[in-house]
């Protein structure tokens, strides 16, 4: 692939993008390099700096933040730009009942690619096109020379460097009130970020996500559709690459190295979340972070949340902060929504936030401990 100066031209793209929708017709799947630090030597910093043109967009895509690491997303090419499309074989059932978190996802998803294409001097207009994940969710169509690039191109280092870290943060260092306000002016204009700082709201938080996690975990039907995409053995994770997996949850080195050799059941695993819950996602952070929008049931809104989110994710992972989502009253918030009886995280979570709908929450602070990279599939791209 031709690139000047490390810029490539609109034309260089629009080959690129038909090569690749080409490769993927014959192969199933993109030719990206995906990366597993213990069978690939390289990592996704490695896999980052060899991709070019239509192949690092959705290299960028694919490396985006996902619930349960569940990679929901498909891409179709083509001269005029990229459809991300939502995948509904991938998305949590019960576990996620309104398609909140799909949603997200393919945000995240949405904005590393435009960033991504940004960085490249290729800017991409994202043109929402529904906010029904059955068909096409997003035309990116590629801008016309000149158009300008886009603010936050600048976040694409960030792309490889990005991960939710799950380890305990530094419980002596807060996030300052100006980092704070730098991460959240990043936000879309219909999302509202709210900080958790203080310690009574902090405490409610944490004490919403604790009485969630035991609620999650007395379900058998959101168990069923979450456990569906656990990966406790490493044979499981390198034959599905995505999901939730042992070394995810960055254990102490002694605990993960047996669990890493013995498998936990899905059960003695979520007695472990539940105590990680409080013990060190929410008893080791030092604030929360809530993304807000107007109008509850909004999935043009939703998408907008996670693009919100992944923006703010790479501006803190520059900085050195970290940010993990919490999404247990959520979950069970929504599970209320569904059947019709919103009561208590639906109030709790409401108190929290304000008006609106809370459609995403994390923590944030300075981590203490390496989080490693977790699996990734090669792009899936359709054909037109
Ligand atoms: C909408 C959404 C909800 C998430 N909820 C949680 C959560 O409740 N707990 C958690 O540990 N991680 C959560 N995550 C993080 C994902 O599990 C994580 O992105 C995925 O495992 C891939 O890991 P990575 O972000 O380090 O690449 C969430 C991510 C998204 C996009």
């Amino acid at each position: 692939m031709k690139e000047e100066d490390g810029t490539m031209t609109r034309r260089d793209f629009v080959k690129a993008a038909a090569g690749a929708a080409a490769v993927a017709a014959v192969a199933g799947t993109g030719s990206i390099m995906i990366w597993d630090r213990t069978t690939q030597p390289e990592g996704p910093v490695e896999a980052w700096n060899a991709a070019t043109g239509i192949d690092r967009i959705l290299l960028a895509a694919t490396m985006a933040p996902s619930s349960h690491n569940t990679q929901p997303w498909r891409f179709r090419a083509d001269p005029e730009g990229i459809d991300v499309l939502a995948d509904m074989d991938r998305t949590m059932g019960k576990a996620d009942p309104r398609l909140r978190e799909l949603h997200v996802s393919l945000g995240c998803a949405l904005e590393n690619a435009v960033i991504a294409a940004a960085s490249a001097g290729t800017p991409v207009v994202a043109d929402q096109v529904s906010g029904t994940p059955s068909g096409r969710l997003t035309r990116l169509r590629f801008a016309a020379q000149g158009s300008g690039a886009d603010a936050n191109a600048d976040l694409a280092d960030a792309i490889p460097l990005r991960r939710t870290n799950r380890g305990p943060f530094d419980e002596a260092r807060t996030v300052a009130p100006s980092e704070l306000t730098a991460l959240d002016s990043l936000a879309s204009e219909n999302v509202r970020v709210v900080w958790l700082t203080d310690p009574v709201a902090r405490a409610r938080f944490a004490d919403l996500s604790m009485t969630a996690t035991e609620a999650h975990i007395a379900d058998a039907e959101i168990q069923r559709d979450s456990h569906r995409w656990y990966r406790m053995s490493r044979p499981d994770a390198e034959k599905y690459r995505d999901g939730i997996t042992v070394s995810g949850a960055n254990l102490p080195g002694a605990i993960g190295l047996i669990m890493g050799l013995f498998p936990p059941s899905p059960d003695s695993f979520d007695a472990g979340w539940a105590k990680a819950t409080r013990d060190t996602h929410c008893g080791t952070a030092p604030a929360f972070g809530m993304l807000v929008v107007e109008n509850a049931g909004d999935k043009s809104a939703w998408v907008e949340a996670g693009r919100t989110y992944e923006r703010i994710q790479l501006a803190g992972a520059m900085r050195g902060i970290s940010t993990h989502p919490i999404s247990q009253a959520l979950a069970i918030r929504d599970r209320e929504v569904v059947a019709g009886s919103p009561e208590v995280y639906s109030a709790g979570l409401t108190e929290l936030g304000g008006a609106g709908e809370v459609v995403l929450a994390f923590r944030i602070g300075y981590p203490t401990r390496e989080q490693p990279p977790s699996m990734r599939r090669a792009p899936v791209v359709v054909q037109a």
